[in-house]
């Protein structure tokens, strides 16, 4: 016996699934160099345009002076430091909450949560196309998982029925290959009704969502009593990296106790909190961000319209263009790319079988002019995809 890898590669090769990491040689932005080429991207999560802002960095400058470089050790020996407990405290006043608690990673925040709260003997009910992080901490957790039909409080509501133990219903806000947005109001009601929590993943949503860019629970105007447990990502429209966990007092403690990941690994260094301390300030008192990005959203819908794109109901700095082959998704980016834009093609595993589509993000830090570059490239690549198909 041994590990034939070559074959499993060259099975992922011939199913147009093979996956590349394209080199960049520059700092986020809308014009980037990647593989030794300038492009104009539209494929970060970056969506306020704070990854580069010259505020953020100096504050991560100005924070490593202080504070230097490492963690040192986890939060629990002595990797908890002061900018650490300043954003924390930063953060559950933005989010409206008792308290927050800061994770290296969205990844661990969500394998932390899920598993602190639910165990055998439990229920774990997740929308099917939840983001990979949040499915595997459900099966890690040792409840009983199950998934509910995308967005459908009816499809939750009859896995409710069966549910033993504590129960957690689990979806990201801003469904991150999709665009739209969870229907919690709907959701929560029918979480309620059988006395589950609802733990919210708004990776994605906080920045562009909510008046002053408060998310998705901002958005539809839902407490702690409705989503008791919030989690947010920090590597996206904060721009720097990190996530975070929002909620009453008791759940904070809870995984300060009890969450493996949060207990074993070392903090983040605390000159990114610094960073991103300026960029929740930025984030909260610029919101001619959000009002360009919201113009931008509007402007790429009718224009894909116009030229017969298929788009998601996505009301978010998320559009993707469904493609549906992967081969086809694939030469689609490459004759963008032949025209100076950069948009990835996102295909299965990560979305459906049959579902390949350019994930189109929009960023404050786009211009309008950009944005109609993108357009006009669009316009010119659709037609030769569809008749190749
Ligand atoms: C919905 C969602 N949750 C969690 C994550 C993971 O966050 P992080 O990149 O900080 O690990 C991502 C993407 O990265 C995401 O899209």
């Amino acid at each position: 016996m041994s590990f034939d890898l070559a074959a499993r590669l060259a099975e992922r090769q011939a199913a147009h699934l093979f996956r590349q990491r394209p080199l960049l040689d520059s700092p986020q932005g809308p014009l980037v160099r990647v593989d030794g080429r300038q492009l104009l991207a539209f494929c970060s999560n970056d969506y306020l345009g704070l990854a580069n802002h010259p505020d953020v960095i100096a504050a991560m400058r100005a924070g490593a002076e202080q504070w230097g470089v490492g963690g040192g050790a986890s939060h629990l020996v002595i990797g908890h430091s002061t900018p650490h407990h300043e954003l924390e405290e930063a953060l559950a006043e933005f989010t409206g909450r008792p308290r927050a608690l800061l994770f290296s990673t969205g990844y661990m925040a969500n394998l932390a949560a899920v598993t602190a709260l639910v165990g055998q003997g439990d229920t774990v009910l997740e929308d099917r196309i939840n983001h990979a992080s949040l499915l595997d901490a459900g099966l890690l957790s040792g409840a009983r998982f199950s998934r509910y039909l995308h967005n459908d409080a009816a499809s939750l509501a009859s896995r409710l029925e069966k549910a033993t133990g504590n129960t957690l219903v689990v979806t990201d806000g801003v469904f991150s290959m999709d665009g739209d947005l969870a229907d919690l109001p709907a959701l929560c009601a029918a979480a309620k009704q059988k006395q589950a929590w609802v733990m919210v993943d708004d990776a994605h949503g906080f920045g562009p969502l909510g008046a002053t860019g408060g998310g998705i629970v901002e958005h539809f105007g839902l407490g702690l009593d409705d989503v008791q447990v919030l989690v947010g990502t920090l590597g996206k429209a904060f721009g720097t990296a990190g996530a975070f966990v929002a909620g009453s007092e008791e759940l904070i403690e809870t995984l300060i106790q009890f969450a493996r990941p949060y207990i074993y690994t070392t903090s983040q260094p605390p000159a990114v909190a610094c960073a991103t301390l300026k960029s929740l300030e930025l984030l909260r008192t610029e919101g001619w961000r959000r009002e360009h990005l919201n113009k931008l959203i509007a402007r790429f819908r009718a224009g894909a319209a116009e030229i017969g794109l298929r788009l998601m109901d996505s009301p978010t700095p998320i559009q993707p263009i469904l493609v549906g082959d992967s081969a086809r998704a694939l030469q689609l980016s490459a004759l963008l790319k032949e025209r100076g834009l950069l948009v990835g093609a996102i295909r299965p595993p990560t979305v459906p079988a049959g579902s390949a589509r350019l994930r189109v993000t929009l960023s404050a830090a786009h211009s309008e002019a950009q944005l109609e570059q993108l357009l006009q490239a669009l316009a010119e690549c659709w037609p030769q995809v569809k008749d190749h198909a």
